[in-house]
């Protein structure tokens, strides 16, 4: 198959999961979702930029009444490691007071990030919330009794690219997720 971003590929040393486990495996969270919420109308909230390839397919996947909302926090500069300085960039459009929240992120690495968002979420009033990850890194969890909810893959502590995760905002657009070559920020 000749892929229209095959460049990018070049600067993988390895692909870690394919498109198509990603596929099979939003497909099976999607289920979970519909079946768990039955009756109820969630919130998912998309935590930007990382989430959002994950969050449009996972969304096509639940097939329940619900509403999107967009923020963006971080805790990354363009490293690679986690800074634990924690900023909300871009807040929710609307009042999540007594609504089912589902907070869905790319990787849950330390944990801080997600561990500030949640307890922040809380403290608006939200009747539940849940975490789904697409990624996560368990051996480098700093906040140890963070939950989550669901995590597609478990991953081992290398930097990864693709579907949606990026290194110095490039390789989100690559389909799959794959290992960047050390060479690419260690100059
Ligand atoms: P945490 O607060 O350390 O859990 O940071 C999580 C955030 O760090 C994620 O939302 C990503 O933006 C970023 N991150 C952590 N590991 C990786 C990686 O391997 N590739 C790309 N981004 C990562
Ligand atoms: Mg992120």
């Amino acid at each position: 198959m000749i892929e229209a971003n095959g460049r990018l590929y070049e600067d993988l040393t390895k692909i870690l999961v394919t498109r198509e486990e990603i596929a099979r495996k939003v497909d099976e969270l999607g289920k979970l979702i519909t079946t768990e919420y039955q009756g109820r109308e969630p919130v998912l909230v998309c935590i930007l930029k990382g989430a959002t390839v994950f969050f449009s397919d996972l969304v096509r996947a639940i097939d329940l009444p619900l509403s999107m909302e967009f923020m963006a926090i971080s805790s990354y500069g363009s490293a690679t490691k986690s800074s634990g300085v924690v900023r909300v960039i871009k807040d929710l459009d609307n009042d999540i007071l007594n609504k089912d929240v589902i907070i869905v992120e790319d990787i849950v690495d330390s944990g801080v990030t997600l561990n500030y968002l949640k307890g922040m979420l809380e403290h608006r009033g939200a009747a539940s919330i849940k975490i789904v990850t697409l990624l996560d890194k368990p051996a480098r969890r700093r906040v140890k009794d963070l939950k989550v909810d669901f995590s597609c893959f478990n991953i081992p502590d290398e930097f990864v690219v693709g579907y949606g995760l990026d290194y110095d905002q490039k390789y989100r657009n690559l389909p799959d997720i794959g290992v960047l070559s050390p060479a690419v920020y260690e100059q």
